[in-house]
């Protein structure tokens, strides 16, 4: 598989433990920054009742949305239990002070 990388600002543009938005031909997607500037894209949208996870409490690889809290994996897209549901997850680097994002969902949700 191919991923096209198109460049969405810099690291220092997410604060740690929060998320920044890039509207795209998918839809809004969220990228996040952990405590551990690992960064990972979801689609902002819960698959609960499509909360905006962008919003959300960010902790280790997991994000809290908003809404009625659910708890969604950041790496897989999926939810933990006992909810069930996912979303979206695309791929994203860091490179140098740059930041990639690919628009091919890494999972089938
Ligand atoms: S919309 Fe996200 S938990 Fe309900």
């Amino acid at each position: 598989m191919t991923e096209n990388w198109i460049e969405v600002g810099g690291l220092e543009d997410i604060p740690q433990l929060g998320s920044r938005i890039v509207q795209t031909s998918q839809g809004d997607i969220a990228i996040f920054r952990n405590s551990a500037d690992e960064v990972f894209a979801l689609r902002n949208r819960c698959p609960h009742k499509g909360g905006p996870l962008s919003e959300g409490i960010v902790s280790g690889r997991r994000v809290t949305c908003p809404l009625h809290n659910w708890v969604m994996e950041m790496e897989s897209g999926s939810a933990v239990a006992p909810d069930v549901g996912c979303t979206p997850v695309y791929p994203v680097k860091v490179e140098g002070d740059s930041l990639f994002l690919s628009l091919q969902p890494s999972n089938d949700c």
